[in-house]
């Protein structure tokens, strides 16, 4: 039977680049012979211009019913004043949810050919190759309750809970450990246990679970020292298991380090190895449309979706080939471009990765 992808393009640079990533999913099909079939739908800011909402519970079915998503990004100015529960950004949050996508692995890899193009010193970055694990569907993103309520002084007050049952801790920590054991041997949970009870349990039940886990030595940090350590040294990490928000920040951080946002690929599994699969960056407005966004994080994801829930491991291996042999040619897209360097459009980029794909 074939494989069924959703790809859910969203808004901004979203269609441009996930046009790139079916450009090579077809060169790939042409390649390896894959049984694929491929439907599409609208979330995001689209998806309240056609649906009124941004994420429709047809897409939601057609979701949970294919064995992976390829996403693209979501938001933009002219949804900013949409009310919290219909903005954009609820259709990715959604699907996170209802598909119960718990773990959101973010590799911050530095494609050697950029290590010029990180803010860092090259000698800090060369090399660098850490995992971030993110709990993905608990803490403050969406504990209850929440909102923003009038005190009877008329003053008004925003309320969020952060909250963490043990049970989402331990699944996490799994994932986190396995990941450590099949890489570097080291992981490191992120938490602020020294101010925030939620996080002090956090910590106790990763230490439990380490039990299990004899092979990987297991640290703890600080949140904000963590990411003073991300950019004094980040060389130190392997993998860092963290909760929804510190995970959103420290990946923010760790991707810049490799230079360019633009590169990283982002996995969200659920316990069925169903995933989504999203590039690490955001809708970028302002160059939307304009053949200037970097396609490569997403055909990365797209490789991810191939290797995580499709089984095809070779065909990921030889996209990522492709996207290396491309960088090795010297093209660049504008926001990884530097002296000496060819720069190229959207489109150029996604051919070249499907030249380099279809002649290796
Ligand atoms: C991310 C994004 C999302 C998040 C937004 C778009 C809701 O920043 O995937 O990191 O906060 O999780
Ligand atoms: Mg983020």
């Amino acid at each position: 039977m074939s494989k069924q992808i959703l790809c859910l393009p969203g808004d901004g640079i979203g269609p441009e680049i996930m046009a790139e990533a079916l450009k090579v999913l077809d060169a790939a099909k042409q390649r390896f012979g894959l049984d694929i079939e491929v439907s599409h739908g609208l979330v995001g800011g689209a998806a309240i211009d056609h649906d009124g909402v941004p994420l429709s519970d047809e897409t939601l079915a057609l979701a949970r019913n294919s064995d992976a998503i390829l996403f693209g990004a979501v938001g933009g100015p002219k949804w900013d004043d949409q009310p919290m529960a219909n903005r954009p950004e609820k259709g990715l949050l959604k699907l996170r949810s209802e598909l119960d996508l718990f773990a959101n692995l973010r590799p911050a890899i530095l494609f050697p050919q950029l290590a010029e193009a990180s803010s860092l010193k090259p000698e800090l970055v060369a090399g660098l190759d850490i995992l971030i694990v993110r709990e993905l569907t608990g803490g403050i993103y969406f504990g209850e309750p929440r909102g923003v309520r009038t005190l009877e002084n008329g003053e008004r007050e925003g309320y969020n809970t952060y909250v963490y049952r043990e049970s989402e801790v331990r699944r996490i920590a799994k994932v986190a450990f396995e990941a450590a054991q099949k890489r570097g041997g080291r992981l490191c949970s992120v938490d602020k246990s020294n101010v925030l009870e939620v996080t002090g349990l956090w910590r106790e039940v990763v230490i439990e679970e380490s039990a299990g886990y004899n092979d990987v030595e297991l640290s703890h940090m600080y949140v904000d020292n963590a990411a003073m350590q991300l950019v004094r040294a980040p060389k130190q990490f392997d993998v860092m298991v963290t909760g929804n928000m510190f995970g959103d920040i420290l990946s923010d951080c760790a991707a810049m380090l490799t230079g360019s946002i633009g590169m990283l690929p982002s996995a969200s599994l659920n316990e069925k190895n169903q995933g989504m699969y999203e590039p690490v960056h955001g809708s970028a407005p302002d160059i939307a449309g304009e053949n200037k966004a970097n396609p490569l994080a997403q055909i990365l994801s797209l490789a991810m979706l191939l290797r995580y829930s499709l089984g095809e491991g070779t065909t990921a291996d030889a996209i990522e080939k492709a996207v290396s042999d491309v960088l090795d040619k010297g093209y660049r897209t504008g926001d990884i471009v530097s002296e000496g360097c060819q720069l190229m459009g959207t489109v150029e980029m996604g051919d070249a990765v499907v030249d380099c794909l279809l002649n290796a």
